[in-house]
C-alpha cells in the first residue's frame, strides 16, 4: 500500500456504486494501466450504506475495498456524510437546510443538512462510527476523507435550529454580555438594540433596500464556519479513535467562488490539507488563478506538501458554457499544482457517469473510453507522476508573503460599501498575476499577530485587508521597522475586527507606517479612469489623501483631488512601507511591483520569457526546477542538471516545446 507521501498520489473520486459489478474489474485494470495508485471512495454513499436509520449494508463496500487492496491501490475512504439520504430529512425535518428566505430546501440535490441540527449530527456520527470501526485498521485505507467540500451548498443555514445555536455561540463570544454584543454590533443604528438574547435571529432577508446589521453578518459568517467545523471535528475524532495513525482530511475549496469557511482555522483541524480546484471557462488566464489557488493551499498547509483532491480532466458541467481542456492542458494543470507543493494529483471523478446531474462532467475514463485524447493524457500523466516520485515531500518557499484573509473577504462581500467594485479576490489576483507573469514566487499567510511570523519575508503585501486588528498593524509596523518591506493597497486596515471604522483618517492603524493621511474615498464610476502623474492609470478607486512623511511616487491628475497621493513610499525604521491607493492595469501593476521588488531585494525564481511558469521545489539534498510552457511557441530557459522525463543532462539552457512541461533536478 502507499501511505501518504511515499509517492505522488494519483487517482480520483471512485463511485463504483453507480456501476454494475461487471464494470469493477475493468475499472481496476484501467487504473493499473493509468498508474492510478489511490482512489477516494464512498463520498456520496450514505443512502447506499444506510438504507434506513440504523440499518447498514456494507457488502458492496467490503467487496470493492478488497478488490482495490488486491490490486495495490490505496484508498482515501470517505465517511459518507456529505449527502444525507431521503429518510433523514423526512424523519427529522429540522435536519434540512433552510435558506435566508426561510425556505426549507427539498431532498434531491446534495448536502441538504443544517450543521446545527442534532439529528443530522447524531446520524452523521453514527455512520462515521460504523465505517471507522469497520475499516479503521484495514491496510488499504491510507487516508480518511470526511464529508466533502463543506459549505459548498449549505454554507449558512438560517433555520430556527441555527438561530438557537447562533445565540449560544454569541453568548460564549460576548461572555454572556448583551451590552458587549450591542456595542460590537453598533445596534443603536436603526433601532437594532437587543434587550433579550432570544430576540436575536439568524440574519435572514430584511425589508427591501436594507440588509442585516454588518457585524451581525460577520459574526454569523464566523458562527457558520465554526458550526460546520464542529461537525468535522466530531467525525474526525471518531475516526482517530478507530484508525490511529491514518491521516484525516476534508477537501477545501480554497479560493474560487466558495469563500464561506475560514480555512486558516480549518487548516489547524485537518491532518493533511487538501483542496479541489476547477478552472472557470470564462477566464482566459485561468491557469494563473489555478496557480494562486495552489499557493493559497500551500499557505494553509504551512508550507508542507498538500493534496489536490479534485480537478477535472477536461470540461465541468456546472458553468454556463463548459470549456473542454485543450490538448496537453490537463498535463500542464496537474504539473502546476504539483510544482506548487501538491504531493497528490487527484480528479473528480474516475469514470464519467452515464446518469445523474454530473453525467456531462469529464473524468479519467471518459464516455468515449480508452480511444480518446483524455485517456491518452491520463496514462501519460500517470507515467510522468511516477517519474516525479523523487520529489515527494519536497517543499516550496518564497521571499514574498501575501496576506490572505477570509474575514476581510466576507466583509467586502457585504452590500453598502463605497463601491461595489471593491472586490477582494480580484484585487489580490491582480497583484498575484503580475508577480506570476514575472516568475516571482509568493507564499500566502494569515494576518500576522507578531513580527516574527513574517520575519522570513523580504516583502509582505496586504491587498485590501479591510479588517485589521491593532495587533496585526503593530506586527506589520514592527516588521518594517526592523528592515522588512510592506506594500499595502487601498481599503486596507479600514475597520477593526468588529467592522468598526478606525476614526481620524482612513487606514488609521497604518497611518504612521505609510506616512500618508487619507481623508475621503473617491470611488471611480464604471469604466472611469484617472491619470496619475507618472503616466499610470487609476481604475476603480481614488481618494483624497496627502503625504505626512511619505515620498510621493504618483499623484492623481484630477483637479478635484488637489494633488492627492496615489502611490507613495515611506522609509520607516530600517524598512520601507509602500502604498498603492488605486487599482492599476496589468502593465502598470507590474511596473510598480518591479520597483518595489528591486528595493526589497527579491529576485524572480529565474528570468524566463512571459508565459513560462517556473517553480522550484527543494528538500535537504536536492532542488528541482519545474517549468510549464503555457505559450504556443518553443521557449528556452536557463537550467543545468538532469531533465527527469527525458533523462537528458542539461547544461546552460533547455528548450521547452510549446505547451509542454519539464522538470530538472538541478546540479549543486
Ligand atoms: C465538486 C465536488 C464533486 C463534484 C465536482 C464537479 O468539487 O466535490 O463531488 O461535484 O465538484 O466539478
Amino acid at each position: 500500500m502507499k501511505p501518504w507521501q511515499s509517492s505522488i498520489w494519483y487517482g480520483g473520486d471512485y463511485n463504483p456504486e453507480q456501476w454494475p459489478k461487471s464494470v469493477w474489474n475493468e475499472d481496476i485494470a484501467l487504473m493499473q494501466e493509468a498508474g492510478v495508485n489511490t482512489v477516494s471512495l464512498g463520498i456520496f454513499s450514505w443512502a447506499n450504506l444506510e438504507p434506513s436509520e440504523g440499518v447498514y449494508t456494507f457488502d458492496w463496500l467490503d467487496e470493492i475495498i478488497e478488490k482495490l487492496h488486491a490490486a495495490g491501490i490505496s484508498i482515501d475512504l470517505a465517511n459518507a456524510t456529505a449527502s444525507p439520504p431521503a429518510w433523514l430529512g423526512q424523519k427529522y425535518p429540522d435536519s434540512r437546510f433552510t435558506d435566508q428566505f426561510g425556505v426549507v430546501r427539498s431532498h434531491g440535490g446534495r448536502q441538504n443538512f443544517c450543521a446545527s441540527s442534532e439529528h443530522y449530527r447524531r446520524a452523521a456520527q453514527a455512520l462515521t462510527e460504523q465505517i471507522a470501526s469497520r475499516y479503521g485498521k484495514h491496510p488499504a485505507i491510507a487516508m480518511w476523507h470526511v464529508h466533502n467540500e463543506y459549505a459548498c451548498h449549505n454554507a449558512r443555514d438560517y433555520s430556527e435550529t441555527s438561530a438557537k445555536a447562533f445565540r449560544t455561540w454569541l453568548i460564549q463570544k460576548y461572555n454572556n454580555s448583551l451590552s458587549d454584543l450591542n456595542r460590537a454590533w453598533g445596534t443603536d443604528f436603526w433601532s437594532q438594540r437587543y434587550h433579550q438574547w432570544s430576540e436575536i435571529n439568524t440574519p435572514k432577508i430584511t425589508p427591501d433596500g436594507t440588509s442585516p446589521n454588518p457585524t451581525m453578518q460577520l459574526d454569523f459568517a464566523r458562527f457558520s464556519s465554526d458550526a460546520l467545523l464542529e461537525c468535522f471535528i466530531a467525525e474526525r475524532d471518531i475516526i482517530h479513535r478507530h484508525s490511529p495513525g491514518v491521516p484525516v482530511t476534508t477537501n477545501f475549496m480554497t479560493i474560487r467562488g466558495f469563500n464561506k469557511l475560514d480555512y486558516w482555522k480549518w487548516a489547524q483541524a485537518v491532518d493533511v490539507v487538501s483542496t479541489d480546484h476547477y478552472l472557470m471557462s470564462s477566464d482566459v488566464q485561468s491557469h494563473i488563478e489555478l496557480a494562486m489557488q495552489a499557493d493559497t493551499t500551500r499557505g494553509l498547509s504551512a508550507g508542507k506538501p498538500w493534496l489536490l483532491m479534485e480537478h477535472s480532466t477536461s470540461a465541468v458541467n456546472w458553468q454556463p458554457r463548459n470549456r473542454a481542456k485543450q490538448p496537453r492542458e490537463l498535463i500542464r494543470n496537474s504539473i502546476q499544482h504539483f510544482a506548487r507543493g501538491a504531493d497528490g494529483i487527484m480528479f473528480f471523478q474516475w469514470r464519467a457517469s452515464y446518469a445523474g446531474s454530473e453525467k456531462f462532467h469529464s473524468a479519467l475514463v471518459p464516455h468515449a473510453g480508452r480511444e480518446s485524447k483524455v485517456w491518452r493524457e491520463v496514462v501519460e500523466l500517470g507515467n510522468k507522476l511516477s517519474v516525479l516520485s523523487e520529489l515527494t515531500g519536497s517543499t516550496v518557499e518564497n521571499k514574498i508573503g501575501i496576506i490572505w484573509d477570509y474575514e476581510s473577504w466576507w466583509a467586502l462581500d457585504q452590500p453598502n460599501l463605497p463601491s461595489s467594485d471593491l472586490r477582494y479576490l480580484e484585487q489580490t489576483l491582480a497583484i498575484y498575476k503580475s508577480l506570476w507573469s514575472m516568475n516571482y514566487g509568493v507564499d500566502f499567510i494569515p494576518k500576522p499577530q507578531t513580527a516574527d511570523e513574517i520575519a522570513r519575508f523580504n516583502l509582505v503585501i496586504a491587498p485590501m485587508t479591510y479588517l485589521m486588528s491593532k495587533s496585526t498593524s503593530n506586527a506589520i509596523s514592527e516588521y518594517v521597522k526592523s528592515g522588512g518591506n510592506l506594500l499595502s493597497t487601498y481599503f486596507t486596515a479600514i475597520s477593526d475586527l468588529n467592522d468598526h471604522i478606525y476614526l481620524g483618517g482612513y487606514s488609521g492603524p497604518l497611518k504612521e507606517l505609510l506616512g500618508i493621511s487619507i481623508e475621503e474615498f473617491v470611488p471611480l464610476m464604471q469604466d472611469q479612469t484617472t491619470l496619475l502623474s507618472n503616466g499610470f492609470e487609476a481604475h476603480i478607486w481614488s481618494e483624497r489623501a496627502k503625504s505626512t512623511t511619505a515620498e510621493v511616487i504618483a499623484r492623481y491628475k484630477d483637479a478635484n483631488l488637489d494633488d492627492s497621493v496615489a502611490l507613495a513610499k515611506n522609509n520607516f525604521g530600517n524598512g520601507i512601507a509602500w502604498y498603492q491607493g488605486t487599482s492599476l492595469s496589468a502593465k502598470d501593476q507590474s511596473d510598480y511591483l518591479v520597483k518595489i521588488l528591486r528595493a526589497s531585494h527579491v529576485s524572480p525564481i529565474i528570468e524566463a520569457p512571459e508565459g513560462v511558469e517556473v517553480v522550484r521545489r527543494k528538500n535537504n539534498e536536492s532542488s528541482w526546477l519545474i517549468a510549464i510552457n503555457h505559450t504556443q511557441s518553443n521557449i528556452k530557459i536557463p537550467a543545468t542538471g538532469t531533465e527527469l522525463f527525458s533523462g537528458q543532462s542539461i547544461t546552460g539552457s533547455i528548450k521547452i516545446p510549446a505547451g509542454e512541461v519539464v522538470v530538472i533536478r538541478e546540479n549543486k
